[in-house]
């Protein structure tokens, strides 16, 4: 069986830079080579495939043909523990256990937290008239995420959020542990934030009350057999937590505010489905529940933008797809972006349209996939459809914003989709 077309780029460094750069690299290369091409990233021969079907064989064939990858720089700061370097059966019961911090109950004590937090941010952004918003946003989710993982507040301001800030940039970088390299400092990063995780975690074993936050759901969790997640494990894993949502949820509620300025009848069909709702009594989640039109207009953001564009795998074992051969050990990338661009599925892709959701007819599963799906779907879908949903619904109400002139608003793809000019707009309070 034949190989996939295309090509491995240049020695060593293979299209790792492209790829890397170009936001259009794996639609030019489908252009040229079909919907299954191979090139050479991170020094690995890589097998490129997006579409429902391409989403289906990878994500349902996890542990099978599939096992998650990550680059050693990742790998390194996450840290041995992480749920993310786990496989097989280890994973399916570290999940189940740290699902215990995510489910529907776990939602219903978070919401409080996170209405105050958010309002205390509306009311700075709306004295504050113009602002570059991007960064604030980070802040903003990164917040939240303190506060509700590990009972933390102002996390942004804290030797916490510093600290996270250094261990981020080094994720995705060269794995050489030297002091002045993004990855070195990184690796010190990731023994602050670790020494400091240990002073939380110590305190509450010690019996310093807690309020609804994830860590106090996670020391008291059990698996199967009983046992409760280590002292080293629950660090491994809180930091992966704070990772996992911090920038994913930046990115897409940025693209909601880009997109509803650049929309104003969507914004129009918004607001009035907010007017619908008491504005004074805090918001719960059946309140929420019932707007559908906001529903749909995040179900859209994260068709049109998704924050995770590629889901990435290691062949464990040889396979077939499409006609063409998947050798053992090469990478496997399933396009995320590339399938919410398929027109057969999404027709008149580019356009920011809610309305395509408006219907309940079934989508093919696999087909929209901005949580990733099967054994690895997202574990914090539901917590960051709640931030979202909530930010929503309150900035909408409260303040009107548009975009000031003269800005670059195309998208630096990676590592998640943001504004190039970090999203300059000017608020007003709404009448
Ligand atoms: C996994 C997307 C927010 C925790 C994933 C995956 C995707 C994704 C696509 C699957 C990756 C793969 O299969 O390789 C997103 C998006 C988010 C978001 C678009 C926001 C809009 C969050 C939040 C949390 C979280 C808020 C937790 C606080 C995780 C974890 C995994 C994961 C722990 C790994 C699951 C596993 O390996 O079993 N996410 N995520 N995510 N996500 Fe999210």
């Amino acid at each position: 069986m034949a190989l996939p077309p295309g090509s491995f780029g240049l020695p060593l460094i293979g299209d790792t830079i492209n790829f890397l750069q170009d936001a259009q690299f794996a639609k030019k290369r489908h252009q040229q080579y079909g919907p299954i091409f191979k090139s050479s990233i991170f020094g690995q021969p890589t097998v490129f495939m997006s579409g429902q079907e391409a989403n289906l064989f990878v994500l349902s064939n996890d542990n099978q043909y599939f096992v998650a990858t990550w680059p050693a720089s990742t790998r390194a700061l996450l840290g041995p523990l992480s749920l993310s370097l786990q496989t097989g059966a280890n994973h399916q019961n570290r999940r189940k256990l740290l699902y215990q911090a995510f489910g529907p109950r776990a939602l219903v004590g978070y919401v409080g937290a996170m209405e105050n937090i958010t309002q205390r941010y509306l009311d700075k952004w709306a004295k504050m008239e113009t602002m570059t918003w991007y960064p604030e946003l980070r802040n903003y989710t990164f917040d939240v995420a303190a506060k509700l993982l590990v009972g933390i507040d102002n996390g942004s301001e804290t030797a916490l959020g510093h600290n996270f800030e250094t261990w981020c940039y080094g994720l995705f970088s060269i794995a050489l542990d030297l002091p002045w390299t993004r990855f070195g400092k990184a690796k010190k990063g990731r023994k602050l934030l670790l020494a400091e995780l240990e002073n939380i975690i110590r305190d509450r074993q010690q019996g310093t009350p807690s309020g609804n936050d994830a860590l106090s759901l996670l020391i008291s969790a059990r698996d199967d057999e009983g046992n409760s997640l280590s002292l080293d494990e629950l660090k491994d894993q809180v930091l992966l937590l704070l990772f996992a949502g911090h920038d994913t949820l930046t990115s897409a509620i940025a693209t909601f505010c880009l997109l509803l300025a650049q929309n104003p009848d969507v914004m129009a069909k918004v607001r009035a489905e907010q007017q619908q709702f008491p504005a004074t009594e805090p918001l719960t989640l059946e309140q929420l529940k019932q707007m559908t039109y906001l529903e749909q207009v995040m179900r859209e953001v994260l068709r049109l933008v998704p924050p995770v564009a590629v889901i990435f795998r290691t062949a464990i074992n040889a396979c077939e797809f499409g006609g063409y051969e998947i050798p053992k050990g090469w990478s496997v990338l399933s396009g995320i972006t590339q399938t919410h661009q398929d027109s057969q599925l999404y027709p008149e892709p580019d356009r920011f349209d809610p309305e395509r959701f408006s219907s309940e007819r079934s989508a093919k599963p696999f087909s929209y996939v901005p949580f990733g799906g099967g054994l690895r779907e997202c574990l914090g879908k539901e917590f960051a459809r709640l931030e979202m949903k909530l930010f929503a619904a309150k900035i909408v109400r409260e303040l009107e914003w548009e975009l000031l002139p003269d800005q670059d608003l195309n998208l630096i793809a990676v590592p998640t989709p943001r504004p190039r000019d970090g999203l300059r707009v000017k608020f007003r309070r709404t009448t």
